[in-house]
């Protein structure tokens, strides 16, 4: 299978760096076929001009080749820390740019009034995401915010029908020990979401 992965966080020796070459060395070698995209060491630019907006636009090459990538992968991992509960917004405009209309989905009815329908091949999406917040105040205080972005607001959106999000906290307080129980996590749901080709 193609395998798009998604990767914003500013630091290569970052956790999730780690996560993103966990997943990228587990995909490898279950013999899957990666396109790993790093967007900040891309320089990858989130805003989205007007110029790009109407459906029909013309689009610059670096945002075209990630339409590319998206649109042939049969699965899309992102991995990305919680910034006030969102994803950094790098990675904000990577949705705004590259899941556009027409192309990761379609807004049916009069002027684009019906419910959109998903036009996305991936079957399926893992999301991996790190935060300092105790996981009982996240869900007290703020509902689990990026839970709702990513599996409503986007993949839903998108056609993806199969769903994963994995959160890991609290980094600010984790040992090496833990980190490494959690990259250890992170291979085991990657094998299990894209079992291995080999036979
Ligand atoms: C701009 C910014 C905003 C942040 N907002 C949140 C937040 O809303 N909730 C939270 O739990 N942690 C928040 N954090 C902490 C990060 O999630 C945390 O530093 C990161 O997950 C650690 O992973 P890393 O070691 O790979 O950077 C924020 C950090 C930064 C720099």
């Amino acid at each position: 299978m193609k395998i798009l992965v998604i990767l914003a966080h500013p630091n290569p020796a970052s956790f999730n760096a780690a996560i993103a070459r966990t997943v990228v060395q587990t995909l490898t070698a279950a013999d899957h076929e990666v396109v790993f995209h790093d967007l900040y060491a891309e320089g990858f630019d989130p805003v989205l001009p007007a110029g790009e907006v109407h459906k029909d636009a013309a689009l610059p090459p670096l945002v075209a080749q990630h339409i590319a990538d998206l649109v042939a992968a049969n699965g899309i991992v992102v991995v990305h820390p919680s910034w006030w509960g969102q994803p950094p917004a790098i990675l904000k405009g990577w949705l705004d740019r590259v899941l556009r209309l027409g192309v990761a989905y379609h807004l049916p009815g009069p002027a684009g009034s019906g419910s959109p329908q998903g036009l996305l091949k991936a079957a399926a999406a893992v999301v991996f995401t790190t935060s300092n917040t105790p996981p009982l105040r996240e869900i007290d205080l703020y509902g689990d915010p990026l839970k709702n972005i990513w599996e409503n607001c986007v993949f839903r959106v998108c056609g993806v029908s199969h769903f994963l999000r994995k959160n890991f906290a609290v980094m600010a307080m984790s040992t090496p020990a833990q980190r490494q129980v959690w990259l250890d996590e992170v291979a085991t749901i990657i094998r299990g979401t894209f079992p291995s080709r080999k036979i």
